[in-house]
């Protein structure tokens, strides 16, 4: 798969830990997610209990782990991280669960991925705070049971749809994290600046955020990408006119698709004729894997309406020909 800025979460995360904000006050957007999980940190801290299963859904790149950090920190509690997809063995998330101290707070990331047999475990964790076991073998076999002290699941998922409806049931609280704005996202970048001792100005910064696709990573990216650019130019200030050369050089365009978005709008529009057409088939015909379209880059193509999904497959609307600069078919124009 080609690379994309989107895509490098790992290779950054130090420099991004870094950026992220500690406490709630200092969280910008998501106001209704904020205000509600407010009340509830209070109202746990008020009774000494720990704070309810948290399950926190939306696209990559808003803010699930952060806000899980801020969550544990507000609370005066520890935070595990761990994920989905590395809980490989029953034993792995007993030790984990084990360790935890009364209150402490369990983030796992990608929680839809996570094997069934280790859902299993956590279901009883998750109600009673204990854990089943099974000691010894065939005859002598038999069910213990160990209590672990009060925590909170924090659970983060690009796809609340694909949790079992056991495991959705145990969260007392699901939030959706939404797309952030152009406001939002530009005191994010202006944030961004202060914490790397770069001035940036207003222009500039609301630039980089009606590019950013809604998401604080790409934005933070960018801002890094753009600053490069600013010091190699010799300018200790990001101006208008170095984000706008930095950006049309990352291949960046007005809406903030990038040449992997464009790929796909021209292999649904050159390919299928507009679609409809199939996830795999798309995802074939541009190689790229069918979870990463649906992840990553379909959710801001169907919000912005460059896409739409109907039952017999995705379509690209006017709006895409019209932001490609291609001439609307006239089997689309009835
Ligand atoms: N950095 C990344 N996301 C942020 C957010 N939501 N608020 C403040 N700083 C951020």
């Amino acid at each position: 798969m080609e690379e994309r800025l989107v895509d490098q979460q790992l290779q950054s995360d130090d420099q991004e830990l870094s950026l992220r904000p500690m406490r709630l006050s200092q969280y910008i957007g998501q106001e209704k997610v904020k205000s509600n999980i407010q009340i509830f940190i209070e109202a746990a801290k008020l009774r000494e209990e720990a704070l309810d299963h948290i399950l926190l859904y939306g696209p990559p790149g808003l803010g699930k782990t952060t806000l899980s950090t801020i969550i544990a920190h507000e609370l005066g509690v520890n935070i595990r991280y761990t994920s989905g997809p590395t809980l490989e063995r029953s034993g792995d998330l007993a030790a984990i669960l084990s360790a935890l101290e009364p209150g402490d707070v369990l983030f796992i990331d990608e929680i839809h991925r996570m094997p069934r047999t280790i859902e299993e475990i956590l279901y009883p964790a998750m109600e009673d705070y204990c854990l089943d076991i099974i000691v010894g073998k065939d005859a002598s076999a038999r069910n213990v049971r160990i209590d672990l002290p009060p925590f909170t699941l924090v659970g983060a998922t690009t796809r609340a749809g694909d949790l079992s409806a056991p495991l959705r049931d145990r969260f007392g609280v699901m939030s959706r994290l939404e797309y952030y704005t152009v406001e939002e996202l530009t005191m994010i970048v202006e944030r961004t600046a202060v914490i790397f001792d770069m001035s940036v100005d207003s222009q500039a910064a609301v630039e980089i955020a009606r590019r950013s696709r809604g998401t604080p990573r790409i934005a933070n990216r960018i801002f890094r990408r753009v600053r490069d650019f600013a010091q190699v130019f010799g300018s200790d200030s990001v101006t208008l006119a170095i984000a706008q050369e930095a950006l049309e050089r990352l291949e960046i365009d007005a809406y903030g698709l990038d040449h992997v978005d464009h790929k796909l709008l021209l292999g649904m529009i050159e390919r299928f004729r507009g679609g409809p057409v199939g996830l795999e088939a798309l995802a074939a015909s541009i190689a790229e894997e069918a979870q990463t379209i649906e992840d990553v880059y379909e959710p801001f193509l169907l919000q912005e309406g460059f896409i739409q999904r109907t039952p017999r497959g995705r379509v690209v609307t006017e709006k895409a020909y019209e932001h490609l600069g291609l001439i609307i078919p006239e089997h689309m124009k009835e």
